[in-house]
């Protein structure tokens, strides 16, 4: 690593793997031996196309994708997808049940987090059905107004039909996730959720921060799973979208019976007929994300990235616990809903966070104070951060407890 570059922790964009960003200085100039730089060639050139089609292989082999789903490439990132959610998923009750009065169309949304928050706001926002909250797991947090746990399956109140669920997989700011056991309290409660007349389930999963870094549970059930590129597979500016067939739909049908107007741009039914290039999409991200699929596949694909994933929060969180029983560290999230991908915890202390941080950036370390609306630390470990980054954080997070413990210790006899 040039020494210029340091280990990034960053909540995202966030650290993408050396040796890709390597082979993308070549792609710049000179794309799959084209002669022409991927920033410059067309979107609609025969080397293009076929790496768009690759990398949907890519995802399809590696995370399990069935045949009854479409892999979609926009962008717009998960915010656009807030929107685009509704107004495609509504489109589509419209067409299923045109005799629903707009108070007895319903959205229904879990809250674990920041980021489900927003997305709820915008859907009241939008309009056109009314907006049910399934769960706020705020109200089972330890302070009665942070999002920090994952409350158990028996707290939800679906509604009996709704037009869509909606959940976030991995809150980013919150460092709140659901389990990978699926026998924990704080997995996703697929067993309660309503399903429609016809069986399916109208599921909406946000995993922008999880997406690729292990496999996705019930994911052939999902009617829509977007993500943001930005956290484990490569640059902003592109968004992955995984949709059932069946929500692929007429939007201008579902109009002329009452349903709000969907842009174009935001149409799942038109990324789809045009293969994902119904305008010009973000090429340099687009490849970059190949680039990394690539590596994941070689390396053992999500076999391989959930072990390694596991095992990096582990190591962290059970840091932050031995800074617990110093009283130098307190993590924020309540036993079995941490996040393995955004690790959140507070340093304990009058001005303690800031040396925390200004130490960890001496030390080569970035990235790691948490979102401004949260505070504390947070500590992103997304699939480019390897077990010796993690291992080099570690350290240095025993490091400030033993220092701390001893000043401590020194104060106590001083006086
Ligand atoms: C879970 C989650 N959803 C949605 C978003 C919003 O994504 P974007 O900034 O790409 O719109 C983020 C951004 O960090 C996120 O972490």
């Amino acid at each position: 690593m040039p020494a210029s570059r340091v280990i990034n922790f960053g909540p995202g964009p966030s650290a993408l793997p050396q040796s890709v960003l390597e082979k993308a200085t070549q792609g710049l100039l000179n794309f799959n031996e084209t002669g022409i730089g991927i920033a410059e060639i067309s979107h609609r050139s025969k080397e293009f196309v076929a790496f768009l089609s690759n990398i949907e292989s890519l995802i399809r082999t590696q995370l399990d994708v069935p045949s009854t789903h479409s892999i979609l490439f926009t962008q717009g990132g998960g915010t656009g997808q807030f929107s685009a959610v509704v107004l495609n998923l509504l489109a589509r009750h419209r067409l299923l049940y045109p005799e629903l009065t707009a108070d007895e169309r319903v959205m229904d949304y879990i809250l674990t987090g920041s980021w489900s928050e927003k997305a709820f706001q915008e859907a009241g926002r939008l309009g056109g059905a009314r907006v049910n909250v399934a769960l706020d797991a705020r109200k089972y947090s330890k302070d009665g107004v942070s999002f920090d746990n994952v409350p158990p399956h028996g707290e939800y109140a679906f509604s009996p039909a709704p037009a869509f669920i909606y959940y976030c997989e991995n809150e980013t700011v919150d460092g709140v996730q659901f389990s990978a056991d699926p026998s924990a309290q704080t997995s996703f409660p697929f067993a309660r959720l309503p399903r429609e007349r016809s069986g399916l389930l109208p599921l909406v999963g946000d995993h922008s921060s999880s997406f690729m870094s292990r496999p996705i549970p019930h994911l052939g059930e999902h009617a829509v799973i977007f993500a943001g590129a930005q956290k484990n597979l490569g640059p902003a500016g592109l968004t992955v979208l995984i949709v059932r067939h069946d929500c692929l739909v007429d939007v201008d049908a579902a109009a002329k019976l009452g349903a709000a107007p969907v842009p174009l741009s935001l149409s799942y039914k038109t990324l789809a007929d045009s293969k994902s290039l119904y305008n010009t999409p973000s090429m340099l991200p687009i490849y970059i994300t190949g680039l990394v699929l690539e590596r994941m596949q070689e390396l053992g694909g999500l076999t391989y990235f959930e072990a390694l994933n596991k095992k990096k929060a582990e190591k962290v969180y059970a840091a932050i616990r031995s800074g617990e029983e110093r009283g130098v560290f307190q993590g924020k999230v309540q036993d079995g809903s941490g996040s393995w991908m955004n690790v959140v915890f507070n340093v304990l202390g009058d001005g303690a966070e800031s040396r925390f941080l200004t130490g960890a950036e001496e030390a080569g370390m970035k990235g790691l104070k948490g979102h401004r609306s949260v505070g504390g630390i947070r500590v992103s470990l997304y699939n480019a951060i390897t077990e010796s980054d993690t291992d080099k954080l570690v350290g240095y997070m025993k490091n400030f407890v033993s220092e701390a413990g001893a000043q401590a210790f020194g104060v106590k006899f001083s006086c």
